[in-house]
């Protein structure tokens, strides 16, 4: 039953019996910080707001043997005995490869205008440098020119994980060999398909590749390299960006806009107020120096190298200059909160440790604070001066079942949706420059090391059968696009 309160039982839950509806907006735009001009209305994103959703190449296409592709270090890692769920393996993941134009149906009944996806490297140079498999690039021309013709804007990302294992039977991100390797293919995928794809993002997620993958040994190629080996590693990625950058606007047909998708940490101040903010503002800088802040900034703060001491990794000016090339925009994906308080350390911050019983979703990662959504992009456009953000990423692992007769109530997903898509909305009312939104994902997928059983899709999949079917959030994704608002 819908409960309704009085004015007076309002204003006595709020606190003051004075408070005209006027007041109250004034009040939630200045508690909120400034409020600059915005095409957001109370109920609506901006005109134009670009709905999407992601996936990533060794996630979803299966075919790992098909039309040239070489092997991937995802291959070789999700084959080897004991380091994924239940030894799953992406060898057929969503059989994407064969069924893109059944997926881009669903895209379509959603309403998508945007899908992000990636490009497997090893299909394109199967040995990851050297000659180009013109076969394995033609998989993308067929998917791009289906989504265009169902007027589906392709956003392309470059690196989502998958390095061809040629590369790192060289040193693979140790050397600095795969950050020019990468520069070569970013450019030849970039020549050939600018022509139809407008953005690009050269990689996916550095510091997860990086951190999961060549310190902590969970994810491909499993490494466990100490502190030194592990930031000339991040050092590589960052400069593969900055390679890629360039390479992309030297060859892409002009007008073509590029950037990254990085899990920047996001920083949120406990409590929101002046001192909290400004401790969650200095803690995004430093807390992702080796990543988007060397980027944006093409140097690596003072503390980062102080603290990696001995450890830091080597660098040239030029290197850093091309790592500092400037983006036309910043993706940012976005899943868990860091909650910071202020403090009187040098840095002047800490980072809130999350309780054990801290909400989380099905991942034990993927604790739940929508107001990330807000202060992520807040924070990088306020730091950086960010002139166009995408949320590149940001959904929901829940334990999806499937009814009898067909159904899937993933209720809680719905939640996770409902309440992060309302703090972005904030953002985007205050004038912070979000352009689109990118839910993961469009469908449940290889989910890296936690195989098959964590379940990210707003539509289930059926893996034996490959049947997809749409889940109660795909229903509730559909009503936010049509409306172009939190339904
Ligand atoms: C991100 C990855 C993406 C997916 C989601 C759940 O870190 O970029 O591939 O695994 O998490």
């Amino acid at each position: 039953m819908l409960k309704r309160f009085s004015r007076r039982t309002f204003a006595r839950l709020f606190g003051s019996a004075a408070i005209a509806p006027a007041a109250l907006t004034n009040l939630a735009t200045s508690a909120a910080g400034q409020t600059t001009k915005s095409a957001a209305t109370a109920r609506s994103f901006p005109q134009g707001f670009l709905w999407g959703s992601a996936t990533a190449s060794y996630q979803v296409e299966g075919a790992v043997n098909e039309d040239g592709r070489g092997p991937s270090i995802w291959d070789t890692f999700s084959h080897t005995e004991g380091k994924t769920n239940n030894g799953d393996t992406g060898d057929v993941a969503d059989d994407h490869y064969h069924r893109y134009k059944e997926d881009v149906q669903l895209m379509k009944a959603l309403g998508l205008k945007t899908y992000r996806f990636s490009v497997a490297w090893p299909r394109v140079f199967p040995q990851g440098a050297g000659a180009p498999n013109p076969k394995g690039l033609d998989f993308y021309n067929r998917l791009v020119d289906e989504l265009l013709t169902n007027n589906i804007q392709p956003y392309c990302t470059l690196f989502h994980w998958d390095l061809p294992q040629a590369l790192e039977d060289k040193g693979g991100w140790q050397s600095r060999f795969a950050s020019e390797a990468f520069a070569t293919y970013a450019g030849y995928v970039a020549q050939h398909l600018s022509d139809r794809v407008k953005y690009f993002m050269t990689l996916n997620e550095m510091r997860s590749f990086v951190d999961i993958g060549y310190r902590d040994g969970r994810h491909a190629p499993g490494l466990k390299l100490p502190p030194a080996g592990v930031n000339q590693v991040r050092h590589h990625a960052v400069l593969a960006h900055g390679l890629g950058v360039q390479a992309i606007r030297a060859s892409a047909k002009p007008g073509t806009k590029v950037g990254l998708a990085e899990n920047a940490t996001t920083t949120v101040p406990v409590i929101e107020t002046p001192e909290q903010i400004a401790a969650a503002k200095k803690a995004y800088r430093e807390v992702n120096a080796g990543y988007l802040t060397a980027i944006m900034e093409g140097r690596y703060t003072d503390a980062y190298l102080t603290h990696a001491g001995a450890d830091a990794p080597k660098f040239t000016d030029a290197e850093m200059k091309a790592i500092g090339s400037p983006v036309d925009f910043v993706g940012l994906n976005i899943y868990n909160p860091s909650y910071v308080r202020a403090d009187d350390s040098p840095l002047g911050f800490a980072t809130v440790p999350a309780p054990a019983s801290f909400p989380h979703m099905m991942s034990n990662w993927l604790h739940v604070g929508p107001e990330a959504l807000y202060w992520g992009p807040k924070l990088a456009t306020e730091v950086w001066n960010v002139k166009e953000i995408y949320i590149t990423e940001n959904g929901a692992s829940s334990a999806d079942v499937l009814t009898p007769d067909g159904h899937v109530y993933d209720s809680d997903r719905v939640m996770f949706f409902r309440n992060y898509l309302t703090q972005l909305h904030r953002a985007a009312s205050e004038g912070v420059p979000v352009r689109g939104y990118f839910c993961w994902s469009l469908l449940d997928n290889y989910e890296w090391a936690d195989g098959y059983a964590y379940r990210f899709g707003i539509h289930y999949v059926d893996f034996k059968t490959q049947k997809r079917t749409p889940k109660l959030s795909a229903h509730f994704y559909k009503e936010v696009i049509s409306r172009n608002g939190v339904a």
